[in-house]
């Protein structure tokens, strides 16, 4: 059995993907029960960042603890790697002490070139192309509202990035219909949409706000400024403006619609506080299905690798 990565959304086909997220319920299920699920035990997590981390970092270590295993966190500037020992080296050596390995990094290429020369599994932990495991929460807190998430109209507001492509990917398997609203020369990379709607997403892109918020089921976005834009932030500010989530938008959606956020959030930025904060927001759902969805997803990858 050739060993399982999660590069991106794609790598899970629909009836992984639907398993992970049924068994992502049923850990939740047990850990708020109080029952123990050790079905990792005696195995290592190693996660390397390269970029800043809340939730991703403290969801995987809580997670393989929960799941009976241990993680091993590893700073790009404290390590090898930030020294320039080529990533394809790194790789082997760390499978030959772990059972999987997560990373934060920039380029999408090191995520694949880590994958392709470990052992074990390889789980991208956000790239500037990806962030699949936020994907995987946010699904789960979509399903925890609704049942019918084929016929639901999910609205994106900003950046066509790493957050917005694991998005259009999960449309793509789940037969989602999913309408970004981008600014012109934002948009998600053309053969990620494509890729997506030959798998059977109904992906639309407009530059109308409006237009992709009229009777919503879900409202979401990311800040404008992802990691390692900083030098861009004053002129993103300015072409992403139009596009803030706040209660105006929020007002042409359905009556029960609700608001997903990745978070970090600024306030004033890509959503008002008034929407954050509001009785229509589910982000600290979303946030604490991290913690469910990964440690799901750990266990499909060691079991469908060594199966
Ligand atoms: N949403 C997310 O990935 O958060 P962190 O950057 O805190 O990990
Ligand atoms: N798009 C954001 C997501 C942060 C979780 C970034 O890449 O910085």
């Amino acid at each position: 059995m050739p060993k399982r990565d999660f590069v991106r959304l794609f790598d899970l086909n629909s009836e992984e993907l639907t398993h992970v997220l049924d068994r992502a319920a049923e850990l939740k299920r047990l850990q708020k029960a109080g029952m123990s699920t050790p079905v990792l035990e005696g195995r290592t997590l190693v996660m390397i960042f390269e970029k800043s981390s809340t939730r991703t970092r403290v969801s995987f270590e809580v997670g393989i603890q929960q799941l009976g295993g241990r993680a091993v966190f590893l700073s790009s500037a404290d390590c090898q790697i930030g020294r320039g020992e080529p990533i394809k080296d790194t790789a082997r050596v760390l499978s030959r002490y772990a059972d999987l390995i997560m990373i934060r990094t920039f380029a999408h290429e090191t995520v694949k070139t880590l994958a392709e020369h470990a052992a074990v599994p390889v789980i991208n932990g956000l790239c500037d192309l990806h962030h699949p495991c936020q994907i995987l929460a946010d699904l789960q807190t979509v399903r925890e509202r609704r049942e019918n998430l084929a016929e639901l109209k999910i609205a994106w507001f900003g950046d066509g990035n790493n957050v917005a492509h694991s998005w259009i990917e999960a449309a793509g398997r789940l037969g989602l219909h999913l309408v970004l609203a981008v600014p012109p020369g934002y948009e998600p990379m053309a053969d990620i949409v494509e890729e997506a709607r030959a798998a059977g997403g109904r992906i639309e892109i407009t530059d109308d706000p409006r237009a992709a918020a009229l009777d919503a089921d879900v409202l979401m976005t990311d800040v404008w400024t992802s990691m390692g834009q900083e030098s861009q932030t004053q002129q993103r500010n300015a072409v992403f403006h139009p596009l803030q989530l706040n209660a105006e938008l929020l007002g042409l959606a359905k009556r029960d619609a609700f608001v997903l956020h990745c978070l970090p959030a600024h306030r004033g930025e890509e959503i008002t506080e008034e929407v954050l904060e509001g009785a229509q927001s589910a982000v600290f759902d979303q946030a604490e299905n991290r913690l469910h969805a990964q440690k799901a997803l750990m266990e499909f990858l060691v079991t469908a690798s060594t199966t």
